[in-house]
């Protein structure tokens, strides 16, 4: 029994979005995930998507990328990303009820992995407007577009806080974290997520949505303050899942 994650899969059966132009490494991005999941993943195995699953407008526009996820090897958990439309919390019983026994969707909830508790959310992160000198460097931001990421960090922290809450109300004391968004912006050495993850004592944060050479470093990879941070993008690995926990 293992648990993997892989993230950013953005399919797109129906709504017809070649990733091609994002570089070599989505060419045939698709293929690549069937074969690496499919030699990677076992059917004892957990596989957490971490988010960005489908190019679909709405649920009907995503249905046969989720039926393709579905039909992938393992037990699969599912993160919101921020290009999941298909997906607004407040409907995430109501997937759950629709895809029960195919996929578990992520949200003000948790899901057991032996004794670990894996809990998440879609996190967010300020992403700019940054202004740069003629190097470069960083020398200022929009501010009211930061006071406007401050208010979506809260919110999604709540639900970060709930999926912890109902995972140690449960009498979970070992937590794997997970998010979309990576959990400190380019600005930050610390966040209110990592105090979070800090605070209950999570083994190790998972996260995705940066994409390209020039983002997969905005965040933490590696230990820091005692957890170990995973960046799995798709395109970071190559498609092929990362090993969490044995
Ligand atoms: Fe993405
Ligand atoms: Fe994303």
């Amino acid at each position: 029994m293992a648990l993997y994650a892989l993230g950013d899969l953005h399919l797109s059966f129906q709504a017809d979005k070649s990733m091609d132009r994002f570089g070599s490494v989505w060419k045939h991005h698709v293929r690549k995930i069937e074969k690496y999941v499919n030699k990677i993943v076992q059917p004892e195995d957990t596989l957490v998507l971490t988010g960005d699953h489908s190019w679909g407008r709405d649920l009907a526009e995503c249905e046969e990328d989720l039926a393709f996820i579905a039909r992938l090897p393992g037990r699969k958990i599912l993160l919101r990303g921020n290009h999941d439309m298909f997906w607004a919390v407040s409907k995430t019983a109501r997937l759950n009820a629709r895809y029960e026994g195919q996929l578990f969707f992520l949200q003000n909830n948790f899901a057991a992995y032996g004794d670990v508790a894996l809990v998440g959310t879609k996190g967010y992160t300020f992403e700019g407007p940054f202004y740069l000198d003629v190097w470069g460097n960083i020398i200022g931001w929009d501010q009211d577009a930061q006071a406007q990421a401050e208010k979506l960090v809260a919110r999604e922290c709540a639900r970060l806080e709930e999926s912890f809450r109902q995972a140690a109300a449960a009498g979970y004391q070992r937590f794997v974290m997970f998010l979309h968004y990576p959990p400190t912006n380019i600005l930050e050495e610390t966040s209110p997520f990592t105090e979070i993850a800090e605070r209950y004592g999570a083994e190790k944060v998972v996260y995705s949505h940066c994409h390209g050479l020039k983002r997969f470093g905005d965040s933490i990879r590696g230990p820091f303050h005692g957890i170990d941070y995973l960046l799995v993008s798709g395109d970071y690995l190559n498609f092929k899942p990362a090993l969490v926990l044995p």
